[in-house]
């Protein structure tokens, strides 16, 4: 009985905050449409409505620019509930745009979709898959110069606040930032958001960025902050292989990718911490690890990588908490259980680790897993994300990847996406 009205719960919430063609992560905080969030929209509509999935992922792609980048915000409609907005960013891009990325989880989930079904897929991915192909192009081309992936900014991660990204940006030069008034916090308790300090680094960023001209030549050159991360790339190597998947299915040639599915799987050893024994940020400038265990780390099996010691570590991890796999080590002295990505957990982030895991057999923590995310949900509702020891909601409130998260994997009645 729960159950059924949770889904409801969910499909009502997704409804809200769909805005014809795309959805917003959630009212206020977020009013515009977020690339993974709109991914994972895609995802939780391809439960109910496998069309509006197509045209999340289409809408998303329509703010493509021309050299392949897709951007992590699109501004369809201006809103001064949120900042920074486009003025901000200044890249003159229509749609109106941010300047930066977001973890590409846009090709996996359309294989999820086309898997619903195939005959409607195949005439949307017509449209879909060059850009999709264009999109990890771009990856390539534009940050993978060292191998791993790298983020410019912490915000193309997804993992804003992340530890892993403190000495980074440490050295970021801040005393030409402008003055600014952060909104976040009218919507949000600032102890489960980024501190000042960190807000100061985010735009000295951006300003950097649209100084340059958002050149990503001069951003690779001498961006101040170009550190090689596990989400991006796990999920790209993933995403990867479900876009050959998806050019097999529509008899496409799949050579470019297989290439860059090999080029990925030599270069994750790059993210190997050897002191630690884990997957790591790498800063590019400096060549220093984070020295950072984060949920990230645990992408490796949803990337299609094996790996004995990361399966210890997650069941100590998952040990010392309650409600699925938190954000960062709860044994590290920066974890944070309430501070957005220093410590809680994330739905879509267990999805996808879940995912991985049950892909490679490893039933039982694979299990453990969903059936602690599913009890989250139950316990906090539909939040942007969770205190991973006693499951109380944190962040944002009536969040959409949350609820197309329970639709597609934590739900019982769920398929899962893998
Ligand atoms: C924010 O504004 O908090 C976003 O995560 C940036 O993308």
């Amino acid at each position: 009985m729960l159950q059924g009205n949770l889904d409801n719960d969910a499909r009502t919430i997704m409804r809200r905050n769909d805005r014809g063609t795309y959805t917003v992560p959630t009212n206020g905080l977020y009013p515009y449409q977020w690339n993974w969030d709109s991914a994972f929209a895609a995802l939780g509509f391809a439960t109910f409505d496998i069309d509006r999935a197509w045209t999340e992922l289409e809408t998303l792609m329509s703010g493509q620019w021309p050299n392949g980048m897709v951007p992590h915000i699109i501004f369809h409609e201006v809103d001064e509930s949120y900042f920074p907005g486009p003025e901000v960013w200044g890249t003159g891009s229509a749609p109106a745009s941010s300047g930066i990325t977001q973890p590409p989880v846009a090709a996996t989930i359309a294989h999820s979709i086309f898997r619903r079904d195939p005959v409607e897929g195949r005439k949307r991915l017509e449209g879909l898959y060059p850009k999709l192909l264009a999109w990890h192009r771009w990856f390539r081309d534009c940050r993978c110069e060292s191998g791993a992936a790298a983020v410019t900014h912490p915000w193309e991660s997804g993992r804003d606040n992340a530890p892993d990204w403190d000495a980074a940006l440490a050295d970021v030069d801040t005393s030409q930032v402008q003055r600014f008034t952060r909104r976040d916090l009218e919507h949000v308790d600032p102890h489960m958001r980024p501190t000042k300090v960190d807000y100061e680094r985010y735009l000295a960023l951006v300003e950097f960025g649209r100084n340059c001209g958002w050149d990503e030549a001069e951003i690779m050159e001498r961006g101040p902050f170009r550190v090689a991360d596990p989400t991006t790339t796990f999920i790209l190597l993933r995403a990867n292989r479900d876009l050959a998947r998806l050019a097999e299915e529509l008899e496409y040639s799949a050579d470019e990718v297989r290439q860059w599915i090999g080029d990925l799987e030599r270069a994750v050893e790059d993210l190997w911490n050897p002191a630690l024994g884990v997957y790591d940020s790498l800063n590019l400038r400096t060549r220093e690890f984070a020295g950072s265990l984060s949920s990230a780390s645990f992408l490796c099996w949803y990337a299609g990588l094996e790996n004995s010691a990361m399966l210890s570590r997650l069941e100590r991890v998952l040990s010392k908490v309650e409600f699925g796999v938190p954000s960062y080590d709860p044994d590290s002295p920066r974890f944070d259980r309430k501070r957005y990505w220093r410590g809680p957990s994330w739905a879509m982030m267990n999805a996808m680790i879940g995912t991985g895991l049950r892909e490679f057999g490893h039933k039982a923590v694979a299990d453990r897993v969903r059936e602690d995310s599913r009890r989250m949900l139950l316990t906090g509702g539909f939040s942007e994300y969770f205190d991973p020891c006693d499951g109380s909601p944190a962040g944002g409130t009536s969040f959409t990847w949350t609820a197309a998260v329970w639709l597609a994997w934590a739900s019982p009645v769920s398929g899962g996406f893998g």
